[in-house]
């Protein structure tokens, strides 16, 4: 039985004391859960004090918003694979729709990222999805088809690692949401591509991000192809993502 992930990615906000903070009101707020996992992705300075705040809770892990492909170097204001595991991290983002398109990051570096990640055994969670302009001109799946073509020459226990989260574009801090239909169009797509690269497609675990909020949540994790969702503005108050964490599923 697959749990759902409840991921919080913070992006450029919480500092480590502030961070300390908001876990402990998280804690306070949210019991074991038994039948889910809760996931953060602080800012990398952040990253030890979560993961510290965070430690003996099974269902709770810690990752990274970016990495570099290499272990170590000059490459000023980079951290490597190595370095966010030795902070306590087990996973990473990569290819963010931010990093894509504000940052420039490519398919290539991409795939890079997602190779270190693998070799230090941490999770990537791969982000893909279209612009609103690719939407409106009906390639949403061709995009997608792209971003996830970084996959193409792993092996089975490899995909079995990787998580993906479909992020359109056009929904990320717009208060514009994927209606459940759109996104699971997209999801059966990505678990296609899983399978047919050699995955097990019952297993792939496939989120979905972009304005998810308090009441909007409930209708998305209701879909069988929604594995879990990626949530910015939302869960930057503990409180609220206390509760969202705590959805009653069906
Ligand atoms: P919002 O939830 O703020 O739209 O951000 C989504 C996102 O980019 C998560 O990675």
């Amino acid at each position: 039985m697959k749990r759902l992930i409840f991921a919080a990615n913070w992006k450029m906000h919480l500092g480590p004391e502030a961070a300390r903070g908001y876990m402990e009101t998280f804690l306070a707020r949210v019991p074991l859960l038994d039948d889910r996992e809760a996931w953060f992705f602080p800012a990398a300075v952040a990253l030890h004090a979560v993961a510290e705040a965070a430690r003996g809770r099974g269902d709770l892990a810690v990752g990274a918003q970016n990495v570099h492909w290499e272990e170590k170097g000059a490459f000023t204001g980079e951290v490597s694979a190595p370095m966010i595991l030795d902070a306590g991290a087990t996973a990473a983002l990569v290819g963010h729709s931010e990093r894509r398109h504000v940052f420039g990051e490519t398919d290539a570096e991409t795939g890079r990222k997602v190779r270190s990640l693998l070799a230090h055994g941490l999770t990537p969670v791969l982000c893909v999805g279209e612009k609103l302009e690719q939407r409106e001109a009906g390639v949403t799946l061709s995009v997608v088809g792209r971003h996830l073509g970084v996959l193409e020459d792993l092996d089975a226990r490899a995909l079995a690692k990787v998580v993906i989260a479909y992020e359109p574009v056009w929904a990320i801090g717009t208060g514009k949401t994927a209606t459940p239909a759109d996104a699971v169009e997209v999801h059966a797509f990505i678990r296609d591509f899983m399978g047919r690269e050699g995955a097990d497609p019952g297993q792939t675990r496939i989120l979905y991000g972009g304005s998810v909020k308090p009441d909007n949540i409930a209708d998305l994790v209701g879909e069988s192809e929604i594995d879990g969702v990626l949530v910015g503005g939302a869960s930057l108050d503990p409180v609220t993502w206390g509760t969202m964490v705590q959805t009653p599923l069906d």
